[in-house]
């Protein structure tokens, strides 16, 4: 299947679910999950109609997860130690920052050297691939844990800080873009949208980043679903 092949057939799906789920429910809250994720989460969006702290979609959680896994495995430490930020789309182009990132609260740059390091940002981007090589698939367990935390901190209102694919509108000096950044979630759904004081490397990655969801919901837009 051609990537702008997925892009038609999963937008139809999704918008068509985000209608049936604007007739059934008064007041939704939409967190997508379907690839290409940002533009996925642009579609529904669209479709929806309803404000961007309602409609966003999970990748962040998962990448990061990944992110942390390969960290713990070269720092032989426990996952549960390592707090990270990892922003931009979901795909090549995503933004794991070293600099946001700690290991029971120690500068993760304290103890691992920059090579290494690289090395695990570059493989964190592509860790779908890798699992599908593994497993024939990577839409298995960690993506469905990701979605789930997401909904607990919405139902319990937990107000817990992910990253989530979300609509900007002049964060980070982006506009009309869907891509990852830090967001407070709680019972009204995005409660925050938390900007990081990034330096000039990371908002350029980040940058980047949101110009290749641009391309490919251009390509979206240029469907007319
Ligand atoms: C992944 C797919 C599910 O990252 O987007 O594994």
């Amino acid at each position: 299947m051609s990537r702008d092949d997925l892009i038609s057939t999963n937008a139809k799906i999704v918008n068509s679910v985000t209608r049936s789920i604007l007739e059934h429910s008064k007041s939704p809250i939409i967190i997508v999950v379907s690839n290409p994720l940002d533009v996925m989460t642009y579609a529904a969006f669209k479709t929806a109609g309803l404000p961007a702290t309602k409609v966003f979609g999970m990748a962040g959680i998962l990448d990061t997860a990944r992110y942390r896994a390969f960290l713990a495995e070269a720092l032989q430490v426990s996952p549960k130690d390592i707090q990270a930020v990892l922003m931009g789309g979901h795909g090549d182009t995503m933004v794991p920052l070293p600099r946001y990132t700690t290991v029971a609260g120690i500068p993760v740059t304290e103890l691992i050297d920059e090579a290494r390091l690289s090395a695990i940002v570059e493989r964190t981007k592509s860790g779908g691939g890798e699992l599908v090589n593994l497993m024939g698939t990577s839409a298995w367990y960690a993506p469905g844990a990701a979605a789930a935390q997401m909904v607990e901190a919405i139902v319990k209102d937990e107000n817990r800080i992910f990253p989530c694919c979300v609509n900007l509108s002049g964060q980070y000096g982006l506009h009309d873009t869907f891509v990852g950044i830090p967001v407070k979630l709680g019972k009204a759904g995005i409660t925050e949208m938390i900007e990081l004081k990034l330096n000039a490397d990371e908002m350029k990655l980040l940058h980047d980043s949101s110009v290749a969801v641009k391309s490919v919901m251009d390509v979206y837009d240029g469907m007319g679903l």
